[in-house]
């Protein structure tokens, strides 16, 4: 009989996920069937940015975490998807740190390219997953949204690919409950404009933190104060610009910080991170971890080690993101249909407790670069995801790293070379401090020529993906036609 799967989520991990049976179906093998479920109405996970904040139009937690002006805070070379690259799809090279709808539009467009979306149902949430000894099957209850049903079908195979960054963690500071001003987490964060003129305090210390607050300067804010729990960012900041240690309370407009300093503030936006969270998972199913590089309990990164036939895809804190889901989809597809053997629960065991061991002796951000390019690299081995230069894009990402610390409001009017396609991409036409317009025309009005000044960091670029043809360059915003339909 036909395997069942179900995909829980049509984010990029999802996409990569149905893309990776495409391609099998493509190669001639007999696919299963495979039903995904997605509670927004279109495709592309965070990547589909909604105004709404709270609860969405029919009740559901709203998923985006994404915010108006968002550019990417990593080099597109770092995403770049092996089997389909910037230049096939926007038919030209662009410049390296797209804005969030220009990545939107790369995502959609391999998608665009195939039929996946008649396996995705929109406006579904799944609202709970259990595991039957006795059937050896899962069942997976989900509610449609738009008509108010519930429904549960029978699975062979579930696959989370719901994201975790969506749950805010929100910590309590003494005095928040009589701040005359704006309190907020980042997963709320919207318009950078809402805070022009304003004293800012953000508490946190990594990208949320260091993105939301550069963006606020470039808007208008007039100062921006980071609070860190463990250590300060350390850049060279402008004036406008301060890192001081953790908030202790607050009393009236006045933050106090547990050094015994102390300012006036407008409003205090909490960018401390996100929790992983499963609303709809049993308990002996439920994954609880961290943001780390390397989640326990799961074989590979990916399959539930109590039961394999659960499987989690970006579940990890990432550098590297699309090309990782694909490779976690590729091994997780191969194992489902038979093309790769799980070995016994010890065994599984016993090799997660070793790259969990590994995370811990990795100190700094080279070391986790390279620990996630040697993650991706154990996944490839076994599969056919076509190949790419996983440790030169490690080196990209290293020379990202250095961008920033020279100058972290100008590292995006960087360029890299593709390890996909040897091109060097060209300069923006707009230097990311003056381009106000994040819009996707604006971006490609580029007529900028390579940058060959960009430092070739990963030495000989392989070139193995280049193709000429363009596709899905106009693919329309689905998620705002039918927001104002239902509206
Ligand atoms: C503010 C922000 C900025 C980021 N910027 C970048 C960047 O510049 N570059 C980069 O590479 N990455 C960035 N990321 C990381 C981003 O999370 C990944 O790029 C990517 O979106 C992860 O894909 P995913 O499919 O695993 O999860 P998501 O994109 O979160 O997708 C999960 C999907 O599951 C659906 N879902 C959730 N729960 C249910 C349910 N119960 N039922 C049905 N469907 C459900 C959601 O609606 C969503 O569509 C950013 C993340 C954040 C929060
Ligand atoms: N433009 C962009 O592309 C963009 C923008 C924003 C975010 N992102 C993405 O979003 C993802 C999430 O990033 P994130 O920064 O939200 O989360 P994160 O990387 O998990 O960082 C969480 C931060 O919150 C701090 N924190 C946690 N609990 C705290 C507490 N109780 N008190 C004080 N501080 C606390 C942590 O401090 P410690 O160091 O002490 O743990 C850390 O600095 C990343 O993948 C990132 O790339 C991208």
């Amino acid at each position: 009989m036909t395997k069942r799967i179900a995909i829980l989520g049509a984010g990029p991990s999802g996409l990569a996920q149905l893309r990776a049976f495409e391609a099998a179906g493509n190669a001639g093998a007999e696919v299963p069937d495979i039903v995904c479920y997605e509670k927004q109405s279109d495709l592309g996970g965070m990547w589909n940015y909604t105004w709404r904040t709270g609860l969405g139009a029919y009740g559901e937690p709203v998923h985006g975490s994404m915010y108006r002006y968002l550019w990417s805070n990593g080099p597109k070379e770092c995403l770049e998807f092996a089997d389909y690259s910037f230049e096939e799809h926007f038919g030209k090279p662009i410049a390296s740190y797209p804005p969030r709808a220009v990545l939107r539009d790369y995502i959609m467009g391999r998608v665009e390219k195939s039929d996946l979306r008649r396996c995705i149902q929109f406006s579904t949430e799944v609202q709970w997953v259990e595991y039957s000894e006795e059937t050896g099957k899962f069942s997976v209850t989900v509610r449609d949204l738009k008509a108010d049903e519930l429904s549960t079908e029978e699975f062979d195979y579930v696959i989370v690919a719901t994201g975790h960054f969506s749950t805010p963690n929100a910590p309590y500071f003494e005095g928040l409950e009589q701040f005359p001003g704006r309190v907020l987490h980042a997963h709320d964060f919207r318009d950078a404009c809402e805070f022009e003129g304003k004293d800012l305090l953000l508490i946190g210390s990594s990208y949320s933190a260091e993105d939301i607050g550069t963006q606020c300067h470039k808007y208008g804010a007039k100062s921006v104060t980071f609070s860190y729990r463990s250590a300060p960012m350390g850049y060279d900041w402008p004036s406008e610009f301060d890192e001081v240690p953790l908030l202790s309370h607050v009393d009236g407009r006045t933050a106090h910080f547990i050094d015994g300093t102390e300012r006036e503030i407008d409003a205090i936006i909490m960018c401390t991170g996100y929790q992983h969270y499963f609303s709809f998972l049993h308990d002996d199913l439920t994954l609880r971890t961290w943001n780390r590089l390397y989640p326990e309990n799961l074989y590979k990164g990916i399959f539930w080690i109590d039961n394999p036939k659960l499987m989690y895809l970006g579940m990890q804190d990432q550098y590297y993101t699309f090309n990782m889901f694909d490779a976690q989809a590729w091994y997780a597809r191969d194992v489902i249909m038979g093309d790769i053997a799980l070995p016994s629960t010890e065994e599984m065991t016993a090799d997660s407790q070793k790259w969990v061991e590994h995370e811990e002796t990795a100190k700094d951000p080279f070391a986790h670069i390279d620990f996630q390019a040697a993650y991706i690299r154990d996944l490839l081995g076994p599969t056919d995801y076509p190949e790419f230069d996983v440790e030169g894009m490690g080196e990209l990402f290293k020379q990202w790293k250095r961008d920033k610390q020279a100058d972290i409001l100008g590292y995006r009017n960087k360029s890299y070379r593709s390890t996909m396609t040897g091109t060097v991409a060209p300069p923006h036409h707009t230097p990311w401090m003056e381009a106000m317009d994040d819009s996707l025309e604006a971006f490609l009005a580029n007529e900028s020529a390579p940058d060959e000044s960009a430092p070739d960091v990963m030495g000989d670029a392989k070139t193995s993906a280049i193709k000429t043809d363009t596709a899905g360059a106009d693919a329309d915003d689905h998620s705002i036609e039918e927001e104002r339909e239902s509206a």
